[in-house]
């Protein structure tokens, strides 16, 4: 409530002047007319409905860096970072484009054992729970999703009613709490799962192994964000902090991975399942690699999430140090498979700070097939970069669920603007396709990404990383590549 207090003091103040100006001095006028100047503009932020800081904190909304506009913020978004971390890189334009393609591609998520196959859109919202988010930032999320046609994901807290009430398509995650589907014993329920697998809206599965963010580590909400809403869909505790076990309990080797994501894919009737990781160990994923052909199974996507990832739960002290950043993960993810002969029938995402269309891009040389985006999705719905996620005072209703800092949140204005913002994303990254004279992602290689190693000397993402060629590991590895591949084991991870 302390934030209209500004708004009510100065409504108050230009009642009593007001009031004097009529009944006593005319001085009071040079007071009034600010007063309620100032009560008028306090007003209109109160029901504006662009500006959620400024709906949720009027006047004083106005001041300070959240007062920045939306150039700001989406600038903030390209970190500069990415250049520190990866050298400074480009795209490669052609001599000869070509016109951008009038449809935003989309790829088909579902090897064999699919029968309910996906269509991908380039760019989609990356996994956050309703939990971590606000019901009205989920709900916004998923109202963009249905508009623009692709996917959101539900994140590790389950199928919220208020990701079935967006009408997007969703890819439902499961993490190791199994929330929504969690057995007693703490395993999954197969049963349950069926049932919401088989809902209309859910396009995919993903079982989310561990992600950038705090990999290896199990996923925490903090107890001021488990709502009685939240506590109810997850079957927790209200108020109480909610800590998912680091592992699974249903598998505990990469076979048993395995085998646990084909009876998944049955029992959700033949939609696609994939897995979303963070690479620590390139032998570890090699393993996995080890288990498909040993039992002929393949999960039907793989998202990898950079080191780099966020999270709106906790603070992370390990952001960005522990696991492969998204650039060695992709590279690393997409050589494997190829190198089993098995990269046409998984695809593979990327999420990791996308943000624009030279992001997306950008992963998809190298080796994704499409990419997801989570905090960029988070500006989109009003998100001012507080950076207060774990506390549940985001002024931006965005990651609480305070009810009175929710209210700041449009939906239907907010969803209108993830449309959009994914929309020309994607068109953006056509456009740069075009310039580089490919029509389809398809067209891309290694060839068409230039980073500068030393100052003077450049080389292209073809000479900087080894990539295999179809089925080379299964022939006869490359030195580099030999002992992990001999050390990866489909029955042990580590
Ligand atoms: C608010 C928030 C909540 C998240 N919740 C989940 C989650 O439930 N499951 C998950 O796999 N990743 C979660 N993530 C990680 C994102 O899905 C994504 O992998 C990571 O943030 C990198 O993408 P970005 O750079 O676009 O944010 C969350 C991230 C944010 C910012």
């Amino acid at each position: 409530m302390g934030r209209f207090w500004p708004l009510l003091l100065v409504a108050l103040a230009a009642a009593a002047s007001t009031t004097a100006a009529f009944l006593g001095s005319a001085r009071w006028w040079l007071a009034a007319g600010p007063a309620l100047a100032l009560t008028c503009v306090g007003a209109g932020d109160l029901v504006q409905r662009r500006h959620s800081v400024r709906r949720n904190h009027p006047l004083t909304g106005r001041l300070g860096r959240h007062a920045a506009g939306p150039r700001l913020r989406w600038g903030a978004v390209r970190e500069p970072r990415a250049d520190a971390r990866d050298g400074a890189e480009f795209l490669v334009p052609s001599l000869r484009p070509v016109e951008p393609a009038e449809e935003p591609p989309v790829v088909r998520v579902g090897g064999p054992g699919c029968s309910q196959p996906y269509d991908m859109a380039l760019l989609n919202v990356s996994a956050m729970s309703f939990g971590a988010l606000s019901a009205r930032a989920v709900l916004a999320l998923g109202r963009g999703a249905a508009l623009g046609r692709f996917a959101q994901d539900t994140g590790e807290g389950g199928l919220s009613e208020h990701h079935l009430r967006g009408g997007g398509d969703l890819v439902w995650e499961i993490g190791t709490g199994y929330f929504g589907c969690r057995a007693d014993d703490g395993g999954l329920d197969w049963r349950e799962f069926a049932d919401k697998a088989a809902l209309p809206e859910v396009k995919c599965v993903s079982l989310k192994l561990s992600q950038g963010a705090a990999p290896g580590m199990g996923a925490v909400l903090p107890g001021v964000k488990v709502s009685a809403d939240v506590a109810r869909e997850r079957r927790v505790p209200e108020g109480v902090d909610v800590v998912s076990p680091p592992a699974h309990r249903m598998f505990s080797t990469p076979r048993e991975l395995l085998l646990f994501v084909a009876r998944l894919r049955e029992a959700a009737g033949g939609k696609p399942i994939g897995i979303k990781l963070c690479v620590g160990a390139r032998r570890e994923f090699l393993a996995v690699c080890r288990a498909m052909l040993a039992e002929g199974l393949a999960p039907d996507f793989v998202v990898v999430d950079g080191a780099e990832g966020g999270t709106g739960a906790a603070p992370s002290g390990s952001a960005g140090r522990l696991g492969m950043p998204l650039t060695l993960g992709l590279v690393t993810v997409h050589n494997a498979l190829v190198g089993v002969g098995l990269r046409d029938r998984v695809r593979i995402g990327a999420s990791g700070g996308v943000a624009t269309g030279w992001d997306v891009v950008t992963r998809l040389v190298q080796g994704a097939d499409y990419t997801n985006a989570a905090r960029a999705m988070m500006l989109a719905v009003g998100c001012v970069r507080a950076g207060r996620c774990h506390t549940g005072h985001c002024p931006a209703g965005v990651a609480t669920q305070d009810p009175l800092r929710t209210r700041g949140l449009h939906v239907a204005d907010k969803a209108r603007q993830v449309e959009r913002y994914q929309r020309e994303t994607v068109r953006e990254a056509v456009r740069i396709m075009a310039a580089m004279g490919v029509r389809e992602p398809g067209g891309l290689t290694p060839a068409h990404l230039v980073r500068r190693v030393a100052p003077g000397s450049e080389r292209s993402y073809a000479d900087l990383y080894e990539w295999l060629a179809p089925g080379e590991l299964l022939a006869g590895p490359p030195p580099s590549w030999e002992s992990d591949w001999k050390a990866a084991d489909p029955d042990a991870f580590g």
